[in-house]
């Protein structure tokens, strides 16, 4: 997957698809994109192909939400959903932990307005822009 993709409302089910049928593990997703573009709905529909029962809401009020989900290899991977929207700094963010979970191979994180951290975003992250 490139590292910068843009998706509109209408190709997040595609892309979800896509996007779910490649997961390794260790993937960070940074999602990017004004109020109502597509950010949640996006998780929705990436924890809809990951078969993840649990309604997936904004977490703009507790920040993180963690999912379990069977990976293709039949292992246990968390997806790790952020919303940073009322984030004040990266001190907050280092506080849930994040830096000891992203990158590692039995986790998935998605960052909704991960543009409030972009200088701390390891360079794998893969950049989703929602037009
Ligand atoms: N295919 C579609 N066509 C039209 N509207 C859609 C479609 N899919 C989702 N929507 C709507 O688009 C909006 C996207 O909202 P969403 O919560 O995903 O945005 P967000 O980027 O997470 O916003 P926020 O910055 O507030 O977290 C919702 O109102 C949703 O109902
Ligand atoms: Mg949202």
């Amino acid at each position: 997957m490139k590292k910068v993709q843009y998706v509109t409302l209408q190709q997040i089910p595609s892309v979800a698809k896509a996007v779910a049928k490649n997961l390794k593990g260790g993937e960070i997703f940074a999602l990017i994109g004004s109020l109502g573009s597509g950010k949640t709905t996006f998780v929705q529909a990436l924890g809809r192909e990951l078969k993840i029962r649990k309604k997936i809401t904004s977490p703009t009020f507790i920040l993180l939400q963690a999912f379990p989900f069977q990976s293709k290899a039949k292992k246990e991977v968390w997806l790790y959903h952020l919303d940073l929207y009322r984030t004040k700094n990266f001190r907050e963010v280092k506080t849930l932990g994040l830096l000891e979970v992203w990158g590692k191979p039995d986790t998935v994180t998605l960052i909704e307005w991960a543009d409030k951290i972009k200088k701390y975003l390891p360079k794998k992250s893969i950049i989703i822009k929602f037009l």
